[in-house]
């Protein structure tokens, strides 16, 4: 038993030694939320206790105790910078009395200035541990004692024995009041039972311009209180000395008390910081033998522990949920693209607004940096309902995590989470396209600059179609899906999320993917994609990085509407140029822009078969291949009815933003050549 005790009495002063940091102190200042770390000097009854309390004395009678701050400080010197008045200082404390008896208890304790440590004459009764009948009153004292005073002794005009008292080389009080405190909340005195074995704080400050001692009192629970419990005025010069200590004294009497110091902040040089009265250490308990107490903490220390546990394994809980994942067998396979929540979680500061990306059809888009590597990374949560094909869309993203191009976004892995999969990609500093085509919150791109991304974006769709293992249909193939990195390459992002998003519910209604403007007329009859409809969608991209415009915009005159239209119309007018983004103001290579145009038209072409395959649109970028006349024939491109039929069945407002993409359950991946 003895062992178990000793061993938690350690247990309890390594935990509370720990709380109790003394912080690091200058010459003009200290603070000790606690006195295990300080190096106080000690007299008499005075003791630091093992959990960091200062015990001036205790219940056995007749106890004198005396604690310094061991340096003086400097008071009241002449040569004064006239920066700090030397004489003000700040101080405060928090303090406790505990009495033997209900109310019954004494003395007191005080805070002095004092030019000497030396106090072992003071041990009469009932003078605080501060004179005898020898020394009290006399001038030569140089003492300021703040008395906290619970014995009204009489022969020093003691108002009462619950009182507050400023006192000058006696303990005559200059000044005195009931204990008490101002409520700023109430906004009126409140008072205080010294004697009640509660925590106070006591403030003590001086501020030499004004002359002002301001001494105030308050409970823990409160911030200092707007009023003082006394302020007066006191030219401290006549009293003080050069060098001076500061501490503190208690007494007790036939009936005594247990008079704590918890904290002690002072400062020489202005304002002393208040305590942290979290970080005090904590009063012993009171009135049980030491078995009982003994008992006590070990029961205290069984329920601690218990609670603590039950906390532990709550927000053990909790955290599992909230970083909780969806993890099935059939995963296993693609282990290393699988990132864990936690990490995406941490790498985009908990989803943080700040670092939204941007907000799409599918979901928002976050800026990460990965903790491990300091990688940046774009990391999208889609948002789904439905268990339905997840597995199959996953193996689809894995498959796509394979694709290796520079043109497109990098797919590094993914997350799946309940109805959340969130999908990690390579981050791309300049963002989406479109912004630099249409929202002028972007540098405009020069020509040079437009072709080499038509050539990037058609090379990835190349690979897509033709280089991979297996074909890949991108399905929304648009400028605000195409991402610049760095140096304003184009990359083809997006791959494959339209299928994962059940637009429509009704299941007669065919399932589309792209976007309104992209769409290749065979496709809003079918509903199937197939590399022609990414062909046109392409098509449609380069009329719209050519003139600068959305492929479909519902502002301005009806011919307009429709890009291609537009283009078709100034082809036959034989000024195909005249539609020619005028951002770049002529600044372009005639050729390119008329190759870029044309071949835009030709991929727009009706009919699927007539389109060129995305090989030979790298060739004619390429100048490796020469573009045939395109038919002089309006039917051929003629997509009017069919795009504004699927343009009527969405608000007006599709039009204007950037289109809503369509979606589709089939799959990404189109099997078979
Ligand atoms: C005050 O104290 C000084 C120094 O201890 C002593 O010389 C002096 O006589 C005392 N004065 C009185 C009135 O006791
Ligand atoms: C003392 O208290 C008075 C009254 O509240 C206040 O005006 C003054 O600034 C205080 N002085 C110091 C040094 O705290
Ligand atoms: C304060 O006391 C000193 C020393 O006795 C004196 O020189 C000074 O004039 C006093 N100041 C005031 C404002 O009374």
């Amino acid at each position: 038993m003895a062992i178990v005790l000793q061993s938690l009495q350690l247990l309890i002063i390594l935990s509370v030694s720990y709380i109790c940091l003394a912080f690091a102190q200058n010459k003009n200042q200290f603070i000790y939320n606690g006195f295990l770390q300080a190096n106080l000097q000690l007299d008499g009854s005075a003791k630091i206790l093992p959990n960091g309390l200062l015990q001036l004395n205790s219940i056995s009678t007749d106890q004198v105790g005396h604690a310094f701050y061991p340096l003086y400080f400097k008071f009241n010197t002449t040569s004064s910078s006239g920066l700090t008045p030397s004489l003000s200082f700040s101080t405060n404390f928090v303090f406790a009395m505990v009495p033997q008896l209900p109310k019954i208890g004494g003395h007191g304790i005080t805070f002095f200035i004092s030019p000497t440590k030396n106090f072992t004459n003071s041990t009469e009764y009932p003078l605080l541990g501060l004179f005898n009948f020898a020394t009290i009153g006399n001038a030569s004292n140089h003492i300021l004692a703040i008395e906290i005073d619970a014995v009204q002794n009489r022969d020093v005009g003691d108002i009462d024995n619950n009182h507050v008292g400023i006192d000058l080389n006696s303990l005559q009080s200059i000044e005195a009041a009931t204990a008490k405190y101002f409520s700023n909340k109430d906004g009126k005195n409140i008072s205080l039972e010294l004697l009640s074995g509660n925590l106070m704080h006591l403030w003590i400050d001086y501020d030499e311009a004004e002359k002002l001692l301001n001494v105030t009192l308050g409970p823990t629970t409160i911030p200092k209180p707007n009023r003082p419990l006394l302020s007066k005025h006191i030219n401290l010069s006549q009293y003080l000395l050069e060098n001076m200590y500061v501490g503190f004294s208690a007494s007790s009497g036939t009936v005594g008390s247990d008079n704590y110091i918890l904290g002690w902040s002072f400062n020489k040089s202005g304002q002393a910081q208040s305590l942290d009265v979290s970080k005090l250490p904590l009063l012993p308990q009171k009135g049980k033998t030491k078995v009982k107490t003994g008992l006590m903490i070990m029961i205290s220390l069984i329920a601690v522990t218990l609670v603590l546990i039950t906390i532990g394994g709550a927000a053990y809980i909790l955290r599992r949920k909230k970083f909780e994942e969806i993890r099935e067998d059939w995963e296993r396979e693609y282990g290393p693209h699988r990132f864990t929540y936690k990490n995406l979680y941490k790498a985009t500061k908990g989803f943080s607004d700040k670092e939204l990306l941007g907000v799409g059809g599918f979901g928002k888009v976050y800026r990460g940096i990965l903790p491990s590597s300091n990688i940046l990374i774009a990391v999208k949560k889609v948002s789904h309902d439905s268990k339905q094909g997840m597995k199959e869309f996953v193996a689809e993203i894995i498959s796509i995590g394979r694709l290796r191009h520079r043109n497109l976004v990098q797919l590094l892995g993914y997350c799946r989470r309940k109805g959340e999969l969130l999908l990690v990609y390579d981050y791309m500093p300049n963002g989406s396209l479109d912004k630099f085509l249409y929202k002028n919150e972007k540098l405009n791109l020069n020509w040079f600059q437009r072709f080499r991304i038509l050539r990037g974006v058609a090379s990835s769709l190349l690979y897509l179609h033709e280089e991979w293992e297996q074909v890949v249909l991108h399905r929304d193939v648009k400028a605000s899906n195409v991402l610049l990195d760095a140096e304003l390459n184009g990359r083809l992002g997006d791959f494959g999320l339209a299928k994962l998003y059940d637009h429509d519910t009704d299941p007669k209604t065919t399932h589309l993917v792209g976007t309104v403007g992209y769409l290749a007329p065979e496709l809003t009859r079918t509903g199937r994609a197939t590399t022609c409809t990414d062909v046109f969608a392409f098509g449609a991209f380069m009329l719209e990085v050519a003139c600068g415009r959305r492929p479909i915009e519902l502002q301005g005159l009806p011919e307009r509407v429709i890009l291609v239209d537009c283009v078709f119309e100034c082809w036959r007018k034989g000024a195909i140029l005249d539609v020619c983004d005028p951002r770049l103001e002529g600044n372009y290579v005639k050729e390119e822009m008329e190759l870029v145009l044309k071949l835009g038209l030709f991929c727009s072409h009706s009919m699927p078969t007539a389109r060129p395959s995305m090989r030979q649109v790298m060739q004619f970028l390429d100048g490796d291949a020469k573009l045939p006349e395109l038919p002089n024939d309006n039917a051929c491109f003629g997509k009017k009815s069919e795009a504004l039929e699927y343009l009527l069945s969405f608000p007006k407002s599709s039009g204007q933003g950037s289109a809503p993409s369509m979606f589709s359950t089939d799959s990404i991946l189109k099997s078979g050549r």
